[in-house]
């Protein structure tokens, strides 16, 4: 059923599409499930035994991502709270999935960094501000785990401020730490918001009890030493610190700072209510294209994943969604190819869970059946007016011969390699005049190659040994005079044929790379296939490739 302009927009009006960005352990699981907690999603009271069978439940997927504690694939939430929708995305922490991580930032309007306050900044934090700041992405920052001892509150806002270059604006500020650690003190309200201790493994929403700064409760708790510092530290903010400024918080540049304990939920209800209210639904967003609240439908690719759910055989394609109602079943327009096609099976996740969705709205994340149909990066529409920039690729680093162990499993291989490269998790090259045999396959890290490993034996039942090729870089050749033959002969270089069937040039270093190219000064050697867009620009930000 079509909607009105009105009621579509403040469906938009409604959205809140975000990211969490964190180091590995800093507790972004743990907040994450609090979230759903809080949005009454989930209710972990009672009926969890234990944080590893919620955190099973909730957003680890894949037993490979189990097995290793650390989190590969980036996991997509709705889940309402309060009157918004929120869609939350989840980011592999770990730094050899970068690329899937700059994909799915690529749908998001906002991103919380989790900072652990014994750690503080942490390089794999680093690394996804820098790609949050290229974005421009509003960032929240949460400064989690209070209940333990860590560095003192003016220390690590200064160490955020100073590592990553940006402001911060303290809107709470935390009463105590570790032991002492009772609540948070509201900038705005001039009250410090108490937390009840009984739930101290988190199962349930703690009441807030409101207290005035000199209740003698605080002075109690913290001693005298304490309390004295702590009214030190929140009238030196009042001086000190950068006035809250929602324009600059919108444009990237300055960041609200709230301190918390996800374990032990002190501080999620007081973060989530202002978050909600500050952070940009689509419609505050610039976008070079229609409004979200354009009545014509468009959408777009961010990531495709096969057998998310071995329980469903199948490959979905996830889709944001940038204007317009989407219904189930409509037709529309999928731009690369110019064809029409039926948006069948859509779906929405609650990590294992999936439903059927009929409608949805600017900000949603829905996931589309694919039989083969999309690539990340398309656009999808009811109107030929848009067109969102391709999803850049990252060069890969790593190369490596498929060797399979029996071979009348061929047939599953190649099945297997074609749709987690179509995943974008890996690419897959083959070498000149050797046709399907000995496939190579590249990744940005070299994890990637486990988990290609693991879910080929897995999904597939096809038991490879991945041998490595000592190649460091991969160059994609444009101009004159190649000559494939002799850069096949040399042993710092080999000749690979892509996807597409066009030549690259892998380097075994960084001396080869310098040499060739001063051998050649015809030839320009791209760190992407010729016309897509690459990472160049991600260079002085200190990612590696
Ligand atoms: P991640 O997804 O960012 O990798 O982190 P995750 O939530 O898995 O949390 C990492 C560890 O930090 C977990 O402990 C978790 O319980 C703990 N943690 C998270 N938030 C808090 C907090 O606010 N306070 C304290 N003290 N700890 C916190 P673990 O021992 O590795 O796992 P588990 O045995 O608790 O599941």
């Amino acid at each position: 059923m079509t909607i009105s302009p009105k009621q579509l927009a403040s469906e938009v009006d409604r959205r809140r599409t975000f990211a969490i960005i964190s180091h590995p352990d800093a507790g972004k699981t743990t907040l994450t499930e609090k979230l759903l907690l809080y949005g009454g999603a989930i209710h972990l009271a009672g009926s969890v035994k234990s944080r590893r069978a919620a955190k099973h439940a909730v957003s680890d997927w894949m037993e490979l991502e189990q097995q290793r504690g650390i989190s590969i694939t980036s996991s997509v939430l709705q889940f309402p709270y309060y009157n918004y929708a929120i869609n939350l995305l989840d980011t592999p922490g770990h730094a050899d999935f970068s690329e899937d991580t700059y994909r799915t930032l690529a749908a998001a309007d906002s991103a919380i960094m989790l900072v652990d306050i014994a750690k503080g900044v942490e390089p794999q934090t680093k690394k996804l501000f820098k790609v949050c700041r290229m974005r421009k992405l509003p960032i929240f920052t949460f400064v989690n785990k209070m209940d333990r001892e860590g560095i003192p509150p003016l220390e690590i806002m200064e160490d955020i401020e100073r590592t990553l270059g940006i402001n911060l604006v303290p809107i709470n500020w935390p009463v105590g730490m570790g032991r002492t650690f009772m609540g948070v003190y509201d900038r705005d309200k001039k009250k410090v918001l108490k937390f009840d201790a009984e739930g101290r493994h988190g199962e349930s929403i703690l009441a807030i009890e409101e207290l005035d700064i000199d209740d003698p409760q605080i002075k109690n708790k913290l001693g005298v030493a304490q309390y004295r510092q702590f009214i030190e530290e929140i009238e030196l903010l009042e001086i000190a610190a950068e006035p809250f400024d929602l324009q600059k918080v919108r444009n990237g540049e300055l960041s609200p700072m709230f301190f918390g304990s996800a374990m032990t939920n002190f501080g999620i209800e007081p973060f989530m209510d202002r978050f909600v209210e500050m952070a940009p639904s689509p419609d505050d967003v610039p976008t070079p294209h229609k409004s979200p609240k354009d009545q014509d439908f468009s959408g777009f690719v961010f990531k495709i994943q096969a057998n998310m759910n071995p329980s469903h055989r199948d490959r979905l394609a996830f889709v944001r969604i940038m204007s317009g109602q989407f219904t189930a079943d409509m037709q529309a327009i999928l731009l690369r190819e110019n064809r029409t096609i039926k948006l069948a099976y859509p779906q929405t996740f609650m990590a294992d869970d999936r439903e059927g969705v009929k409608e949805a709205y600017p900000g949603d994340i829905i996931g589309l059946y694919d039989p083969g149909t999309f690539r990340i990066g398309d656009t999808i529409c009811t109107k030929k007016d848009v067109g969102f920039v391709d999803i850049p690729r990252f060069s890969p680093e790593h190369f490596a011969i498929v060797e399979i162990k029996e071979a009348l499993k061929r047939k599953a291989l190649t099945k297997g390699l074609q749709q987690l490269s179509e995943e974008g998790a890996i690419q897959i090259f083959k070498q000149p005049y050797l046709g399907d045999k000995d496939v190579i396959v590249g990744a940005v890290g070299i994890l990637q190659f486990e988990v290609l490993k693991f879910r080929l034996e897995h999904e597939y039942k096809v038991h490879v040994n991945l041998r490595s090729l000592g190649f460091k870089y991969a160059r994609w050749v444009e101009g004159e005079g190649f000559d494939e033959a002799a850069f096949d002969r040399a042993d710092y270089t080999k000749v690979l044929i892509d996807r597409d069937g066009l030549p690259l040039v892998l380097f075994r270093n960084d001396w080869a790379m310098t040499y060739v190219k001063g051998q050649y000064p015809g030839l320009v050697f791209l760190a992407n296939p010729p016309g897509t867009p690459g990472l160049e620009e991600l260079h002085g930000a200190g990612w590696e490739f």
